[in-house]
């Protein structure tokens, strides 16, 4: 089939390849000349696994082309994705501005197009956005009326950054919220290849099943942050118990991981929309309230740890291990290293950072500290290390060498303890050092 995106960022992007390796034809359609032609010289605008390779073998084809005149793109193509930011205002709401003007191109671009062509929004979207103002704007521009002049749908996205593209080729599940039979077929097709569980709902379902997602995968994280905190008083070790829970096939093992909390674009995005939708319609949300509160807390929760364990952390050279909010991206939003540091800085440490792919990308949020582009030249340096994010090549790192270092607090649980023997070692949700 022929499939245009609008929007040419994480979703938007990692969707044209997906449908291009699937046998479909994209154009990708963006406002940004210089996002377009990077993504036409064969090479991607962000840091993620596989997605080089598959741009250039799909550019190289012409399974993707790209395009800044989205009116030309939807005239020649039968679907159009709608993958455009939806970024938090101040109060946590979502600012819809960019959809409310991708769907009114929209539909001054179908006004005149023969045939039936099927709009799917995939950008995460609050709850009625699909069939409120995407449906409304679309029709007053486009003087169509969905489900006869044109077909609308919502399909969620489910990938993770870092696995961008296995997530988008072997989903879980797809979900298609559409209330027009038509719509549904030809989606379902589109997507058969995935040989994936397809769910049929309303688009507002299918808009909700993405926040309850992610607020329920965000939900146990935090839970488990707080049982790590527990673990840590009663003198257990938080992975054991998480490992003898999630054994329980009604739980899962997944997103159990203790830790310094979660970051990215999504995870505190969409908690914090859906907290604010509820309280605007008057509702209370304790459990989510408390989702956001314990995340807050773990960074802050590891500087403690670490200022009281050595007996103060000021004028310590303090090595920062993994500026990313996780690892195989590039991606800093929400990362719990900004934490950490400033609160470093506050206690009058001094603060330097290390990461294989997201340096650029931190320096612009704290452009007053050091930056080590060679890891072992940046643990050489440090006094105390503070491992933020769990890159495969921290695992790697030689402690024999390097018994300078007086104290690691790992984040993530990512050091083999058997491979240090002369540094003071702690991670969250392991018995508290003794002090
Ligand atoms: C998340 C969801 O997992 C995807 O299904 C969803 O499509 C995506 O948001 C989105 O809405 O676009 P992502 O944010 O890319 O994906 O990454 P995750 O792997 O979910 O990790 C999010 C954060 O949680 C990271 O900071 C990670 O370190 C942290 N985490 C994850 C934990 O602290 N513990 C865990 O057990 C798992």
């Amino acid at each position: 089939m022929k499939v245009s995106i609008i929007g040419c960022g994480y979703v938007g992007l990692t969707t044209g390849l997906a449908l291009a390796e699937l046998g479909n034809e994209i154009i990708l359609v963006d406002v940004i000349p210089e996002k377009l032609k990077v993504i036409e010289q064969g090479r991607s605008p962000f840091y993620e696994p596989d997605v080089d390779e598959m741009i250039s073998k799909h550019i190289s084809s012409r399974a993707i082309t790209t395009s800044m005149d989205l009116k030309e793109a939807v005239n020649s193509t039968e679907i159009t994705f709608i993958t455009v930011g939806t970024p938090s205002r101040e109060d946590g709401s979502m600012d819809d501005t960019y959809i409310r003007s991708a769907s009114g191109n929209i539909g001054e671009a179908i006004k005149d197009k023969e045939g039936f062509h099927v709009i799917v929004m995939k950008s995460t979207v609050v709850p009625g956005t699909t069939d409120i103002t995407i449906r409304s704007t679309i029709d007053e521009v486009s003087g169509l009326g969905s489900g006869e002049g044109y077909g609308l749908a919502m399909c969620p996205e489910f990938l993770r950054e870092g696995a961008a593209m296995y997530d988008s080729l072997n989903p879980d599940r797809v979900v298609i919220g559409t209330h027009e039979d038509r719509t549904f077929e030809i989606l379902s097709k589109l997507f058969e290849p995935l040989n994936s569980d397809i769910l049929r709902t309303s688009p507002t379902s299918a808009e909700m099943i993405k926040y309850t997602s992610n607020s329920l995968l965000a939900t146990k994280i935090s839970f488990a942050n707080e049982i790590s905190r527990i673990c840590e008083e009663v003198g257990v070790d938080v992975y054991e118990i998480m490992k003898g829970v999630g054994m329980d096939s009604r739980i899962s093992p997944q997103f159990l991981r203790a830790g310094v909390g979660f970051g990215g674009s999504c995870f505190p995005k969409d908690v914090s929309a859906l907290m604010h939708i509820a309280k605007e319609m008057g509702l209370k949300t304790p459990i989510l309230d408390g989702v956001m509160e314990n995340n807050d807390i773990q960074p802050y929760h590891l500087v403690d740890i670490a200022d009281r364990s050595i007996g103060g952390i000021k004028g310590k050279k303090a090595l920062i291990l993994g500026l990313a909010f996780k690892p195989d991206t590039d991606d800093i939003r929400s990362t719990r290293s900004l934490p950490v540091v400033m609160n470093l800085l506050e206690k009058g440490a001094i603060v330097a950072g290390h990461d294989p792919k997201a340096i650029d990308n931190f320096r612009s949020e704290a452009p007053d500290i050091e930056y080590f582009e060679d890891m072992n030249m940046g643990v050489d340096w440090a006094d105390i290390i503070f491992l933020m994010t769990e890159w495969t090549e921290y695992k790697e790192i030689d402690w024999s060498t390097k018994d300078h270092v007086e104290a690691i607090f790992d984040g993530r649980r990512t050091i083999d303890t058997s491979k240090i023997e002369d540094i003071n070692y702690w991670s969250m949700g392991r018995v508290l050092p003794d002090w």
